[in-house]
């Protein structure tokens, strides 16, 4: 069968290569007295909280589960519309808001009513793999641009301005990011957004971890900067509904049908029953429940990060969202893989994809190597996702030090 040159360019998902032998190995631990610890999941260990279990099921029981309108529930534009006035003092009028089916759809969306044929978007190296496949599926082409830790693994608007070329349309971040939990600090995305704008480009911001934020400097939505940014966010991290998919993406007055008219053809609307569910994620119930978990994650990273350092496990720039550490192995590497022939016989170094995999069998610990979120220097990357419990997390270090003893 002839698969479209678009499918082809798809790039292959290294971390499922990852989780089947993950889940392999998982089985054969699960008897024993280790069994597997994953610290290689993005998405929260919580569920959604009791009053939006609740709300799901009375929508059922009541039969509210026709289609809505392809940009959700009036309501709950409104509901979204408070939350970013309450939480983050920024007035974002419900018209603009757009629920999708979670931020995957959103990004979508937007890759879809803005890129033509050949268009380029610049987004930092790392970052999460799945930008540049939407990028790509809408037939434009992902720039991966290395970024520092001096630069929080983000863009700079030096960068941006060194990297823009004549196919050129804007440029896709992540605040916080995910692979790295760092955020791009306000001034720095105030000065991206003028050179982009400057430039007649777009900027996208997906802020689904601005929930999940820890520090004020960065608790800021894009959206405070200009109505001209376009901002993804979603319910499964922050409101911890991941399978539930539910998402949305704020635009400027003038794409609003455009989005709309898309999302009616390709989705017809977000699940309704989610929507009727996520309603409840604004009462205030919810929200304290929501507030304590985040205190948890803050918890579970101030605890992590710094036992990863003490072994020798270097976290360069502290997260200040989302749960997870991007942490340099290149040492542990070097002492783990030292008397080994085959990795050091001058052809074949080892990296972070063996480490994992030297992790993932003698600790039965499962982790996210660095080779999907780019090119640059991701061999020397891990991945760890504190999305666990404190006394997984507690064992997952107990693991770490034997293994690196
Ligand atoms: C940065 C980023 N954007 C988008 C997504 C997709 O999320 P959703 O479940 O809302 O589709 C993820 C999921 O891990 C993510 O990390």
């Amino acid at each position: 069968m002839r698969i479209s040159q678009r499918a082809q360019r798809i790039e292959p998902f290294y971390v499922m290569e990852m989780a089947k032998s993950a889940a392999a190995i998982a089985r054969e631990a699960a008897g024993t007295d280790r069994p597997m610890i994953y610290l290689n999941i993005g998405e929260p260990d919580f569920t959604a909280p009791p009053l939006v279990r609740e709300a799901a099921e009375r929508a059922i029981r009541d039969g509210r589960t026709q289609y809505t309108q392809a940009t959700g529930l009036p309501a709950l534009r409104e509901r979204i519309s408070d939350w970013y006035a309450q939480r983050f003092g920024v007035q974002v009028p419900a018209r603009r808001i757009v629920v999708t089916a979670g931020a995957s759809a959103a990004l979508q969306l937007a890759c879809l009513a803005l890129i033509d044929a050949g268009d380029e978007v610049l987004m930092p190296d790392p970052s999460y793999p799945c930008n540049r496949q939407f990028v790509s599926a809408a037939e434009g082409r992902a720039v991966l641009v290395p970024s520092t830790a001096a630069e929080r693994f983000q863009l700079s608007a030096d960068k941006v301005a060194e990297a823009w070329g004549a196919h050129t349309r804007g440029v896709l971040l992540a605040s916080p990011s995910n692979p790295t939990g760092t955020s791009i600090h306000p001034d720095e995305l105030r000065r991206i957004h003028a050179a982009v704008t400057e430039r007649g480009g777009i900027t996208l911001v997906d802020e689904i971890y601005l929930g999940l934020s820890y520090e004020e400097t960065y608790s800021h939505s894009a959206l405070g900067l200009s109505d001209e940014i376009i901002s993804i966010n979603s319910f499964s991290k922050y409101f911890n509904m991941t399978g539930w998919r539910l998402g949305w993406l704020v635009v400027p007055d003038a794409l609003v049908d455009v989005v709309e008219q898309i999302a009616q053809h390709l989705f017809i609307c977000p699940s309704t029953v989610s929507q009727y569910a996520a309603l409840a994620c604004f009462e205030a119930e919810s929200l304290a429940e929501y507030e304590r978990r985040r205190a948890e994650f803050r918890a579970r990273r101030d605890w992590f990060v710094p036992q990863l350092q003490a072994l020798g496990l270097q976290v360069p720039v502290t997260p200040d969202g989302a749960f997870y550490a991007w942490t340099d192995c290149g040492a542990a590497c070097d002492k783990l893989f030292a008397g080994r022939s085959e990795y050091n016989s001058g052809m074949q170094t080892a990296g972070s994809w063996e480490f994992a995999f030297e992790l993932m069998k003698r600790a039965h610990l499962a982790v996210t190597p660095g080779r999907d979120f780019g090119h640059a220097d991701t061999a020397r990357y891990i991945r760890f996702s504190t999305a666990n419990s404190m006394p997984q997390l507690e064992a997952a270090v107990a693991r770490l030090r034997e293994v690196l003893a």
